[in-house]
C-alpha cells in the first residue's frame, strides 16, 4: 500500500522550527521581493512567500514594479538591496517580463543574500557539493524523502524535466547522495522505458497525465512538481495520481506535496542568510 506523503504536515513542523529560532534572535531576517508586471500566478506565489515570513517571525518587504520596468531600473534596485545591511535576502520572481534578461538579473543578486540559490556562484557550490543554500524545490523533496527515511544511496533516480530552478538542481543534489541520475527531457526518446527503470521517479514537466501506471516500476517513489490544472480547473501534477499511487512504496500528491516544502526552504535559507549577515 502507498504512502502518499504529507507536504503539509511536514511544512508545519518546520515551520514551529523557524518561528521559535526567529523569536530568539535580537534582529529578524528580512526578505526583499521582487515583483515585476502584473501575472497572477506570480501575485499568488510572492503573497503566499510574504504570508509565510510574517507567521515565521521573517520580515519581508515587498517591491511591485509595473510591467514596463526597464532592466536596468531593476538592476539599480538590486544594487541598491545588495548594500542594505538589514536585508538578509533578495528573491526576484520568475518568470520576467520580455525584455529584461533573467540572467543577467540573477547574476547582479549578492550571492550571500541569493535565497532562491540561481546565482551561478551559488549553482557552482551545489555542483561541487559545497552550498551555502539550496535550492528550494529540490531541498524541499530531500527534506520530504529523509522525512519517510526513503534511501537516496545506490538508487536509480529518473529526473524528468532539466529547468534550471529544479531539474538540474535537483539531479546535483541527489547525486550528491550517491543516487544513480537519469535526466530525460523533451528530445528524450522513449520515455516511459526510462521511467520504468526508476526506483526513485521525480516529474517537472508540467503536463498532466504525463507519468501514467504503465510508465512506474512496482514499488517506486514518485515525486511530482508540477502544477497544472484539470479539465475542472482543479490542481493536478504530471503523474496520473489515482493509476500510479497502487504501484509506488511512496507518492507526493498535488496539491499538499512537494508545495508546501518549497515555500519552506525559502524561509530556511532566509534564516540562514540571516546568520551568515551575523544576525544572532
Ligand atoms: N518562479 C517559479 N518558481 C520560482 C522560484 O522558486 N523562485 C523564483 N524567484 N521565481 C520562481
Amino acid at each position: 500500500m502507498a504512502v502518499i506523503m504529507d507536504g503539509r504536515a511536514l511544512a508545519r513542523s518546520y515551520k514551529e522550527r523557524i518561528a521559535a529560532q526567529t523569536a530568539v534572535m535580537s534582529h529578524p531576517p528580512a526578505l526583499a521581493v521582487i515583483l515585476v508586471g502584473n501575472d497572477p500566478a506570480s501575485r499568488t506565489y510572492v503573497t503566499n512567500k510574504e504570508k509565510d515570513c510574517a507567521e515565521c517571525g521573517i520580515i519581508s518587504k515587498e517591491y511591485a514594479l509595473s510591467v514596463d520596468t526597464k532592466e536596468e531600473d531593476l538592476l539599480s534596485l538590486l544594487e541598491k538591496l545588495n548594500r542594505q545591511p538589514e536585508i538578509d535576502g533578495v528573491l526576484v520572481q520568475l518568470p520576467l517580463p520580455a525584455g529584461i534578461s533573467e540572467d543577467k538579473v540573477i547574476a547582479a543578486i549578492n550571492p550571500s543574500k541569493d535565497v532562491d540559490a540561481f546565482h551561478p556562484y551559488n549553482v557552482g557550490l551545489i555542483a561541487t557539493g559545497n552550498p551555502q543554500f539550496l535550492p528550494c524545490t529540490p531541498a524541499g523533496i530531500l527534506a520530504l524523502l529523509d522525512a519517510y527515511s526513503i534511501e537516496i544511496a545506490g538508487k536509480h533516480c529518473v529526473m524528468v524535466g532539466r529547468s534550471n530552478i529544479v531539474g538540474k538542481p535537483m539531479s546535483l543534489l541527489l547525486l550528491g547522495r550517491n543516487g544513480t541520475i537519469t535526466i530525460c527531457h523533451s528530445q528524450t526518446p522513449d520515455l516511459p522505458h526510462i521511467t520504468r527503470m526508476a526506483d526513485i521517479l521525480v516529474t517537472a514537466v508540467g503536463r498532466r497525465d504525463l507519468i501514467t501506471g504503465s510508465m512506474v516500476k512496482e514499488g517506486a517513489v514518485v515525486v511530482d512538481v508540477a502544477m497544472n490544472r484539470d479539465e475542472n480547473g482543479k490542481f493536478c501534477g504530471d503523474v496520473l495520481f489515482d493509476e500510479v499511487m497502487p504501484k509506488t512504496s511512496f507518492i507526493t500528491p498535488v496539491p499538499g506535496g512537494v508545495g508546501p516544502m518549497t515555500r519552506i526552504m525559502l524561509l530556511e535559507n532566509t534564516l540562514t542568510a540571516a546568520r551568515l549577515h551575523g544576525k544572532a
